[in-house]
Formats: C-alpha cells, sequence, structure tokens
C-alpha cells in the first residue's frame, strides 16, 4: 500500500510528480509550443467541467473562493495569478468565517468551493449558504461523487490520487495548478495577456521535472530538520505568491511535528513580529525569484543582523543570496530549488517544506499519518 515507503505522507509527498502530471493530463495543450511559438502558436487549456460556465463567470462581478485549512492556502497561492489574468475583484475566504460573518453574496457572484476531500463540513455550510443566494458555485475537489461535486453547479476534479495521510501534500499542489488553469481558461480571449498566459502554459508542463529535482533535496532536508528537533518554534516569513507557501510550511509543522510554528507575511515583519527575533529563534524565509525579491533580500538582511538562525528557499544560482548569507559566521542555510514562473514558483517551494516537516516528525517520534486530535475529513463543524 505504502509503495516502499515508511508513511503515506512520505509516498504522497514522492509522488508529486505523477500527481501533477495526471492534474493536468488531456487539459494543458501545447500545440504551439516550441518551434511552433516563435510562428505565433497557442497554447490551450481544456477545463471539461468549467466549459459551459466560464462565460457567466467572466461576466461576473466577483470570484470568491471558500475553503479550510491547506486547501484554502492553495487559494491563496494562486490568488494573484486570477487578479493577473482575469481582472476580476478576487476575494479568498475560510468557510468558518464566511459563515460566522453572514458575509455578503450576490447572484452575480462566482464562488469555488476547494476540497480536497469535498466533505468538509465548513466549506459544504458555506455551499449551501452561496447557492441560496444565487451565487453560480463551482468545485474544485479530488473527490468524485464527494457531497461538494455533487453540490456544485460545476467544477474541476483535481485527479491527484488518493490521499491517506491527514497532512495534505499532493492535494494542496494540485488544487494550485487547477486555479492556474482555471485562470487559463477564464483569460483565453485576452490579447494582452497572450505572452504571460503562454509563459504560465509552458511552466505548468515543466512542473513534473522541476518536482522531481526539488524532491532530491529529501536528505538535505533530513539533515537540516536534524537542526530544528529540539526547538520550540519555527517563524516562516514569506510575501507575494509565498505569503501562502509561508503559511502552509507552517501548517505542516504544526499540525505532524506538533511544533510551534507561524507563517508571516514578510511585509508585516515590522508590525510585530520582528519583536520575537534574536539568536535563539529559527527562521525559515522563502526569498526564490520574483519581484518580491529585493524586498526579502532585505528582510532575511534585518533577520541576519539580529543574529537569527535562518533556513532560506532561494532558486539555484541566486548569487545576492550566495553572497549574503555564504560566510561561515552568519547561521544560515539555504534550500536551492529549481526556478519556473514565477506564479508556479509556490508549487515547486513547498516541496522541501513538506519533507522537513516530515521528517522533523520521524525525528521527534510523531505519529505523521494521524497526527493527535486531527481526522482527515473533518465532517463536524
Ligand atoms: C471528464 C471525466 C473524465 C474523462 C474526461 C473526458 C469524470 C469524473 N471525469 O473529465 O473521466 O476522461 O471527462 O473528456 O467522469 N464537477 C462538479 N463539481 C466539482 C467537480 C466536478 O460539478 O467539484 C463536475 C464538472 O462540472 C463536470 C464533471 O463533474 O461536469 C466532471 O468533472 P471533471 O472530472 O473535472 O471533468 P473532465 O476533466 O472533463
Ligand atoms: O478536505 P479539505 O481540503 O476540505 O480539508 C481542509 C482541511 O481540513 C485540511 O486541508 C487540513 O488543514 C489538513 N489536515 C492540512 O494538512
Amino acid at each position: 500500500m505504502k509503495g516502499g515507503y515508511d508513511h503515506y505522507m512520505q509516498k504522497e509527498i514522492h509522488e508529486q510528480p505523477e500527481s501533477i502530471f495526471q492534474t493536468m493530463r488531456g487539459r494543458v495543450s501545447r500545440m504551439g509550443a516550441g518551434a511552433d511559438a516563435a510562428a505565433g502558436g497557442e497554447r490551450c487549456i481544456k477545463l471539461g467541467g468549467l466549459a459551459e460556465h466560464v462565460e457567466a463567470m467572466r461576466s461576473g462581478r466577483r470570484i470568491m473562493f471558500v475553503a479550510c485549512g491547506t486547501s484554502y492556502h492553495a487559494t491563496l497561492a494562486a490568488r494573484q495569478t486570477v487578479e493577473d489574468l482575469v481582472s476580476i475583484p478576487v476575494a479568498c475566504e475560510l468557510a468558518s468565517d464566511l459563515l460566522d460573518r453572514r458575509c455578503p453574496i450576490f447572484r452575480d457572484d462566482t464562488c469555488v468551493f476547494v476540497s480536497q476531500s469535498g466533505e468538509t463540513a465548513d466549506t459544504l455550510a458555506a455551499l449551501e449558504y452561496a447557492k441560496a443566494r444565487g451565487a453560480l458555485c463551482v468545485g474544485i475537489t479530488n473527490t468524485v461523487g464527494s457531497a461538494i461535486a455533487r453540490s456544485t453547479h460545476c467544477g474541476v476534479h483535481i485527479n491527484a490520487g488518493c490521499e491517506i495521510g491527514v497532512a495534505s501534500t499532493k492535494a494542496y499542489t494540485s488544487q494550485i495548478a487547477v486555479i492556474t488553469m482555471m485562470a487559463l481558461a477564464l483569460s483565453e480571449d485576452s490579447i494582452s495577456k497572450r505572452d504571460k498566459r503562454n509563459a504560465i502554459i509552458d511552466g505548468l508542463a515543466e512542473l513534473p521535472e522541476k518536482i522531481r529535482q526539488a524532491l532530491k533535496l529529501d536528505l538535505e532536508m533530513r539533515r537540516l530538520a536534524g537542526t530544528l528537533e529540539g526547538e520550540q518554534s519555527l517563524l516562516v516569513f514569506g510575501r507575494g505568491y509565498n505569503y501562502a507557501t509561508a503559511l502552509e510550511a507552517a501548517l505542516k509543522v504544526k499540525e505532524v511535528a506538533l511544533m510551534h510554528s507561524e507563517g508571516i507575511l514578510a511585509g508585516e515583519m515590522k508590525h510585530g513580529p520582528l519583536a520575537l527575533v534574536d539568536d535563539t529563534m529559527p527562521i525559515l524565509a522563502i526569498a526564490t525569484k520574483d519581484s518580491m525579491h529585493p524586498k526579502m533580500l532585505s528582510v532575511i538582511q534585518q533577520l541576519l543582523a539580529r543574529g537569527a538562525n535562518l533556513l532560506v528557499v532561494c532558486n539555484e544560482g541566486d548569487d545576492d543570496l550566495e553572497e549574503l548569507c555564504g560566510s561561515p559566521d552568519k547561521r544560515c542555510s539555504l534550500i536551492r530549488v529549481p526556478q519556473v514562473v514565477d506564479c508556479l514558483q509556490p508549487i515547486v517551494n513547498i516541496v522541501p517544506l513538506q519533507l522537513l516537516s516530515y521528517h522533523l516528525t520521524c525525528l521527534r517520534g510523531h505519529n505523521v499519518d494521524q497526527p493527535r486530535n486531527l481526522a482527515k475529513a473533518v465532517t463536524v463543524n
């Protein structure tokens, strides 16, 4: 069942080159890629489950994503891509909070419910709430025939394969890929977005190989987990596309390794979190190359100046970070991941951090696949 792996979580992390491929199979076409691209060829995205509803989504007043836990983080990771490509206001809502607030929802809203299990009680209740208000309700689920898949007007199955470990891993990367594909499908008539769309579609095609390369960090992540084993806490800083990566890495560390961990928007560092930073505080920073890179370099400089013990996720060949963190007097380890188009980088970046939380859990002697107090599908509010 575990195919030679010790735990389902480990197996599911390592399955990601294949699961992301399955998510895209039959949906991403690059007939115009390579040599043809220079001749103006087009790539295209086919999401059968949305085909009849794309026009209604495009003419809606906003797109609201609704989810819990890791699925919510996937919506945050892809939000900017939807905003960039579709140019419709996008909101990401935690299902329980949406219900607590009795959030206003209108007939011309599109509400997208994202759930691995398709059975999460809060997400399902939010779906019924949005349906009653006349919104177009779209599902993004991993489970064919699940309550959310059945109750939505239309949707997309992420096809990541059965996920058994309570900690969601391969579903997360596939959810980001599907939301990105949804943004591509909604923007296919846009001439001004054509180059960006083509770059993203090419990036999608590269993902299985890039994830395979990131998985080669396994041994290194086990070594780094050893440096964190006895710690009380881990702060995780990210911004832009990778704010979600920070939240998701922290959730993985807390739910399976049972270590306090907090994902922090790096732009908020000076508004409170910096007070926690000294030479006893381990910090993980995500600083891969995108438009936020200069700002992340500045954050890292400020953390190093306070003696922080740093792990930094960066792209291979990042000379700025090699220089900043490379000297032996700095307490800084670089986690070098392959580069992909900026909006897909969170899919690659989370892989070593999933491995880190997995190894940390094993070293600390906790139950990897069944963390205490948690269930795979949270079917009660
Ligand atoms: C579908 C088939 C797939 C087949 C392909 C061929 C299923 C489950 N999928 O895939 O086996 O190879 O056509 O073209 O039979 N839906 C919701 N809510 C959700 C998720 C999905 O309503 O949360 C609906 C969709 O709108 C669609 C149906 O379920 O009507 C199947 O969705 P999906 O599997 O994503 O469609 P295809 O990728 O076209
Ligand atoms: O099945 P869902 O995606 O709706 O589940 C949502 C959360 O319960 C889930 O992602 C939870 O946060 C995971 N244990 C995280 O690893």
